[in-house]
This record gives structure tokens, C-alpha cells and sequence, in this order.
């Protein structure tokens, strides 16, 4: 390997490690948040299936994790969360997830294999920002309508607590679902088509 290839290696982990430091501590001040699954270095650069690990995470939280240098998030919704999409189908532009930015599995009313469990790509779908978790009812910014989801700052988009784009903001459609599936009820490979454990 050349000096310049060693080089370029080392400056990418580098900016890695420090991506994923600044973002722990900024959801840490935000919203509920488990770290925990760092996947090989080289796993991420080749864009391997990522596999996370979601046995701590508790009712009402999301986790991150990188896969192909993208975020991609899994939340796990209360019985409440989920009941209230249902009353937001009216307000969202996708309802029944017509568009194409879910596998089939996850083509259903909470946009999931397992309801209880929600895998978005945390990208925008207006310009790629990365909004933010506020799975806050009514909070005092977003609205006494507001049942919790993702709000995305840059230009004001907002997803329910299925990724759904509501009616009336830039983003034009519902957030990504990756492939992914479950290897056990606690593990997760993203990135790779399965089906439902
Ligand atoms: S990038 Fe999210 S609203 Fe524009």
C-alpha cells in the first residue's frame, strides 16, 4: 500500500471517529438516546450489512447507527405511538405507503416487520438533511397537533412516527426504509433483505 493510501485510510477513520463522537454528545442533550453498536471500520467503508443489537433499547427510544455513511435509526414505539398513526392518516401525503421508498415487508399501516420496532434511513427526502427525533407530544414548537416524530429544521418537513411525510412541507415523500431483517428478536442486520424473523 503506497503512503498517500496509508494516508487517505487514516484520515478517513479519523473523520469517522469524530463524526460519531460529535453526534453522540449532541443527542445526548436532545432526546433519550442508547449508544451502542459501533461496527467495524471496514465493515462501513465496504458497506456491509450492519448489524445492531436493540436488546437496551426501552420503550420510546431510538438508536443510530451508520450504514453506507448514511444514519439510519430504529426506534421502538409505545402502544401509544403506534395507535396515534393511525389518527394521522388523513394529515400525511402517503398514508398507505403508495410510494416506493419501503420494501414490501414494510408496505403496512406502521411502515415495519414488527410494529413495535421502526427502521427509517434518517435522511430528508427534500435536500438530506438529518432531522431530529421529537417523539414529544404537543411540545410548544411543533404544536398542540403534534403526536411525536421527526422534524427536520432546515426547512421545516415533518414525518410521523412512521417516517410519513405530512401534507404541505417540502419533503415530497415518506422517509426511506432500508432493507433490513431480524437475525433474532434482539438483533437487526441493515442492509440486507430477510423478511419478518
Ligand atoms: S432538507 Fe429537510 S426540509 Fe429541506
Amino acid at each position: 500500500m503506497s503512503t498517500d493510501a496509508v494516508d487517505l485510510k487514516r484520515r478517513r477513520f479519523l473523520t469517522v471517529a469524530t463524526t460519531v463522537v460529535g453526534g453522540v454528545g449532541a443527542a445526548f442533550a436532545a432526546v433519550p438516546f442508547v449508544a451502542s453498536m459501533n461496527p467495524s471500520e471496514r465493515a462501513k467503508s465496504l458497506g456491509a450489512p450492519v448489524e445492531i443489537d436493540i436488546s437496551k433499547l426501552e420503550e420510546g427510544q431510538m438508536v443510530r447507527v451508520k450504514w453506507r455513511g448514511k444514519p439510519v435509526w430504529v426506534v421502538r414505539r409505545t402502544r401509544d405511538m403506534l395507535d396515534a398513526l393511525v389518527s394521522l392518516n388523513d394529515t400525511v401525503a402517503d398514508p398507505d405507503s403508495g410510494m416506493d421508498q419501503q420494501p414490501e415487508y414494510a408496505k403496512n399501516a406502521y411502515r415495519s416487520v414488527k410494529e413495535e420496532y421502526l427502521v427509517l434511513v434518517g435522511i430528508c427526502t427534500h435536500l438530506g438533511c438529518s432531522p431530529q427525533f421529537r417523539p414529544e407530544v404537543a411540545p410548544a414548537d411543533l404544536g398542540a397537533d403534534w403526536k411525536g416524530g421527526f422534524f427536520c429544521p432546515c426547512h421545516g418537513s415533518r414525518f410521523d412516527l412512521a417516517g410519513r411525510v405530512y401534507k404541505g412541507v417540502p419533503a415530497p415523500t415518506n422517509l426511506e426504509v432500508p432493507p433490513h431483517h431480524y437475525l433474532a428478536d434482539s438483533r437487526i442486520l441493515i442492509g440486507e433483505d430477510g423478511g419478518a424473523a
